[in-house]
């Protein structure tokens, strides 16, 4: 299987709320003007993984702050089910943490329940620093805040 990386387009928007529905059912999918909108934002980077120009994995970034040293923010990820299990959150994460300088700290938030997104987070240097009551505001599903400390 060719899965090829690159910036995930304003055309990509309805083909990531689809994902969404399927991944975050239940939890407040983004809809396809969120995507639209977090992606002509320039502080934000996004990125794609596709096979055979198929999305089927994105993920995004945020810097946050005017000055640096910056935090960032992970915003989402998700992976097609029929593809995960391959390394491709693995890659799209390790590509958006590529984008972060060597002063700068992470943060995400994560279902405490989401054992293969806190596994991979832990992975790549994150630790649970909280919890986060009732985060999802429609399942009332509490989060952890993680965060990986500046390189
Ligand atoms: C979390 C998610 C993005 C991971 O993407 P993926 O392409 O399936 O993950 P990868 O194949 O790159 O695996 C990366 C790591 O994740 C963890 N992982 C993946 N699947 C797992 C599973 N079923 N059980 C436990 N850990 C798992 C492992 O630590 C794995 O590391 P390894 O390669 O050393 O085994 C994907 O499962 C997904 O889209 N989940 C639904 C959406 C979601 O929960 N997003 C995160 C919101 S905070």
């Amino acid at each position: 299987m060719n899965v090829g990386y690159g910036p995930l387009r304003k055309t990509d928007a309805a083909r990531c709320a689809e994902l969404e529905m399927m991944l975050f059912e239940g939890d407040d999918p983004w809809p396809e003007f969120s995507f639209v909108r977090e992606l002509a934002a320039p502080h934000n980077r996004y990125v794609a993984a596709r096979v055979d120009d198929k999305l089927v994995g994105y993920a995004g970034i945020s810097r946050l702050g005017r000055v640096p040293p910056f935090e960032y923010e992970i915003h989402t990820i998700g992976v097609d089910p029929a593809y995960q299990g391959k390394g491709i959150g693995r890659r799209m994460m390790t590509e958006l943490l590529g984008e972060v300088g060597p002063g700068s700290v992470v943060y995400l938030e994560v279902r405490t329940d989401n054992e293969p997104a806190i596994a991979l987070y832990t992975s790549l240097g994150f630790d649970k620093i909280g919890v986060r009551k009732r985060y999802y505001q429609v399942s009332g599903a509490d989060a952890y805040t993680m965060r990986r400390d500046a390189q």
